[in-house]
């Protein structure tokens, strides 16, 4: 039996069989047998339907400075905004009328967003959206913080570990920040019963495939509702500006494989992937993929909220990406749809 059978079989493997599983990831036959596997898996839990989650990035402000990221704190180049309490609930009603019933706000660590003004824009959301689920993509908080804005009303959390080595973090973060405190956030947000989304950057600098490997192990230990990879891609105002993006081939695979380990998972076809290929969300989705997680920000703002260069729908309208994502969906035989999607 090989390592792709054992994974079929057993769902999961050790360290040493994801490197040679991950070491095959050009193999068309492997590909297939796994992307077979994962789309069943897809099916038997969730049939052909593909959840949508409304995005707002609502700050670009931040004070992390992550070595892989268009905004962090030092990039002068980056237009700042932030968008007002009242900006906020106009995307949610335009994203509702489109068929939302998932927000997610996102954004930069940005200490001018406190608790107390987090936990009023989640208040007035849910008090206007009591049908609606909140995720938060605001980064590490405290336990004392997070358990604030859950109890405001929010009920998922996505926060990348990155990547689940030490040292590899550090290749791509700062001194100030570190693993150990990332990973401690999603062990906290999962005790407070948020529905909790982790995940990392395929082909970021440094990674090796014993590097994705521990990823894996990582998410096999955490269990996480929902898991968020998407390509590398490089963004021209920081120190990785050379370096070459992530593999579209290397992402779908893993896609495959996470569906496997994790048969209930909510796993987005990202932006990242439509970004360095302009079918990357249709081969996702045929990869395993059940979420997309279009635009509902401003489009005014959308340029500046540039993680990544060349990054899509920055000029569409948000009823403009609907469709779109709605077509590209059904040309792969599945069907967009305006449910919540909780995790099953
Ligand atoms: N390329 C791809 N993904 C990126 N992210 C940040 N910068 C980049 C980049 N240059 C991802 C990180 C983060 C998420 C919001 O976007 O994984 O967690
Ligand atoms: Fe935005 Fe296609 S999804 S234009």
């Amino acid at each position: 039996m090989n390592v792709a059978e054992k994974l079929i079989k057993e769902g999961k493997l050790s360290r040493e069989e994801y490197k040679e599983l991950l070491a095959c990831a050009e193999r068309p036959d492997i590909r297939q047998l796994l992307a077979e596997e994962a789309t069943a898996l897809r099916q038997k839990y969730y049939g052909n339907k593909i959840y949508t989650r409304g995005l707002i990035e609502f700050t670009n402000y931040c004070k992390n400075n992550c070595y892989y990221c268009g905004i962090r704190r030092d990039n002068r180049n980056v237009k700042r905004y932030r968008l007002t309490k009242e900006e906020i609930l106009s995307c949610c009603e335009n994203g509702y009328e489109l068929g939302y019933r998932t927000f997610v706000l996102q954004g930069g660590e940005d200490p001018y967003y406190s608790d107390e003004k987090m936990a009023e824009i989640i208040r007035e959301i849910r008090k206007g959206y009591p049908d609606c689920a909140i995720t938060l993509s605001i980064g590490e908080k405290s336990y004392e913080s997070y358990k604030l804005l859950r109890e405001a009303g929010a009920n998922r959390y996505l926060l990348r570990h990155e990547t689940a080595n030490e040292q590899h973090y550090g290749m791509l973060h700062p001194a100030s920040m570190s693993l150990t405190v990332r990973k401690q956030c999603l062990y906290d947000l999962k005790s407070l019963g948020y529905q909790v989304g982790a995940g990392f950057m395929v082909g970021s600098p440094g990674q090796k495939l014993e590097h994705l490997a521990e990823d894996l192990e990582f998410l096999e230990e955490l269990q996480p509702h929902m898991v968020g990879i998407g390509p590398f891609i490089p963004h021209h105002d920081t120190q990785f500006a050379a370096e070459p993006a992530g593999s579209v081939d290397m992402t779908i695979f893993l896609l495959s494989v996470i569906r496997i380990l994790l048969p209930k998972v909510l796993l987005p076809a990202t932006t990242a992937l439509g970004t360095v290929d302009p079918r990357g969300r249709e081969k996702g989705i045929l990869a395993g993929a059940n979420v997309v997680m279009p635009n509902l920000s401003p489009v005014l703002h959308r340029k500046q909220y540039e993680l990544y260069d060349n990054k899509i729908c920055t000029g569409e309208e948000s009823a403009e990406c609907r469709q779109c994502l709605a077509r590209r969906v059904e040309s792969v035989g599945c069907c967009l749809v305006s449910e919540r999607g909780d995790a099953k």
